[in-house]
């Protein structure tokens, strides 16, 4: 697309606030999409298994297919998002999740069934890369916090609307309609794509200063736009100096990566997605007789997840992300563990189904205001800006990683274990978590972080800041320290 197109898309109606919402809207439906395309496989899959007759493994395939194709994704992503710039990944990104779609619910076979999935899954990883940064970087720096947040919402509200679309289809056994509805919400998505700009900022360190200049004044709705394109400017020339695997692994960037990957895989293997895909399945296994009943109680654990996730936004900043760690993982082991118990002292039965719907919907409430969005919040703000792309990337990495394993494995621990001892197993990881982080809390083993202040001014500019307001976080320079401790303070706050 010429660069003067870029530019001129924004000009029509779109200005100042008014851009940034309908921008964030449309970008948050690449997070709509993870979710639905994730999320649809719970209901959808008792039906795909009843029509091909797929075995255990074969049904873990189909679901982990996205998990593996949005590793891959998530791996490719932010590289090229830096090479042809965000607008244009996501653009591909819709047209990848339309095809997808179409593909996985007219699909033959399994064998094709699988394939469209992991296609699916590739631009699940690059809207998860990708769809933060255009949503950080053409908001302002004081909405910046919410606008990524709402990321995370969008992620849930797309796994709502998968289980209602299961629920609607159900009865009709309907799994291609579960999975081929989502090309809707793509085709929605490319078309807002097409007529948002590209970001001042990738358009800047490709050298288009004029038309950053253009898109700036009119979304930041002012003519004086030049203190924000210095800015992107410097911190642009910091990012020159590109960190590498080296200064990943430097001493006081340790504690930070050791952290970040901590909680990526923690995320995962506490069995949150045991939950978000397999729900329906381990309802009927629990006592629910038909698969609507099932596929509608796990509506409700959705429900409870997006609004969990709404409570989260409002708390986070307020209560700080470590009393609000600890207390959702405090409720997630003990829903964890009483499902546990209940598999164990009971067979399928009325009461032990309900027992699992309220034990599915605590835990999914006390993961959604913790775990949940504590983790991609804190790998977008504890790193300096030199590493945060890699150090980011990395994290997301090994949570797509782990989410792939958990999910390829959890049929055959439930068949090979039983349901009682997998959920212990998940119990166990998650208090893990809760010994670790005693262990190595304030006061015990805080690393030796030097004396940069710059963000220790106030709290609550902190998060907004480190949440890729690049130009006023602390800089990275043989002379400074490589992280500051107020990015490690965020983790006892
Ligand atoms: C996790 C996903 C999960 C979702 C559930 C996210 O934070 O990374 O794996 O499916 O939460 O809401």
């Amino acid at each position: 697309m010429a660069d003067k197109e870029i530019a001129g898309l924004s000009e029509t109606h779109l200005r100042g606030t008014r851009f940034v919402h309908i921008a964030a809207l449309f970008a948050a439906l690449g997070g709509l999409l993870f979710g639905y395309d994730t999320g649809v496989i719970s209901g959808a899959l008792i039906f795909i298994k009843r029509d091909f007759g797929l075995t255990t493994a074969a049904e873990e395939i189909v679901v982990s297919g996205v998990l593996l194709g949005a590793t891959i994704g998530a791996i490719i992503g932010g590289r090229m998002a830096d090479r042809f710039g965000r607008r244009r990944v996501l653009l591909v990104t819709a047209a990848i999740f339309g095809i997808g779609a179409v593909a996985s619910a007219v699909a033959p076979s399994p064998i094709i069934l699988i394939v469209s999935r992991v296609v699916l899954g590739v631009a699940i990883g690059l809207s998860s890369t990708t769809v933060p940064v255009y949503l950080s970087e053409v908001s302002p720096p004081q909405a910046r916090g919410w606008i990524v947040s709402l990321f995370q919402l969008a992620v849930t509200a797309g796994i709502v609307s998968a289980y209602l679309v299961d629920y609607a289809f159900a009865s009709v056994g309907g799994w291609r309609w579960m999975l081929g509805l989502a090309v809707a919400p793509a085709l929605v998505f490319g078309t807002g794509m097409f007529f948002l700009p590209e970001t001042p900022r990738w358009l800047i360190r490709s050298g288009r200063h004029e038309i950053a200049r253009r898109v700036l004044v009119r979304i930041r709705e002012s003519a004086d736009v030049d203190l924000e394109i210095t800015e992107i400017q410097t911190s642009l020339a910091q990012q020159e100096q590109r960190g590498t695997w080296a200064d990943l692994l430097h001493r006081h960037v340790r504690p930070a990566l050791i952290i970040g990957l901590g909680l990526a895989v923690f995320q995962q293997i506490t069995g949150i997605n045991t939950v978000i895909y397999y729900a329906p399945k381990i309802l009927q296994s629990a006592g629910f007789v038909s698969a609507s009943g099932a596929i509608l109680a796990t509506a409700g654990v959705g429900v409870v997840n997006f609004g969990m996730t709404i409570v989260a936004m409002l708390l986070v900043d307020r209560a700080g992300r470590r009393p609000l760690l600890l207390i959702g993982i405090a409720g997630m082991i003990v829903t964890l563990a009483v499902l546990a118990f209940s598999f164990h002292v009971s067979n399928q039965s009325n009461t032990l189904a309900w027992v699992a719907v309220i034990c599915l919907m605590g835990y999914v409430a006390s993961f959604a205001v913790s775990l949940g969005p504590i983790f991609w919040l804190l790998i977008a703000e504890i790193y300096p800006l030199r590493i945060r792309g890699l150090a980011e990337g990395t994290a997301a990495t090994f949570n797509w990683g782990s989410n792939l394993i958990v999910s390829l494995t959890f049929l055959t621990l439930l068949e090979k274990l039983g349901a009682s001892s997998t959920f212990a197993l998940y119990a166990l990881a998650s208090g893990c978590i809760v010994a670790v982080r005693l262990l190595s809390g304030p006061g015990n083993k805080r690393p030796d972080l030097g004396t940069d202040r710059s963000v220790l001014a106030s709290r609550s500019s902190v998060a907004p800041n480190c949440l890729n307001n690049r130009a006023s976080s602390p800089l990275v320079s043989p002379k400074r320290p490589i992280i500051s401790p107020a990015r490690v303070a965020l983790l006892d706050r």
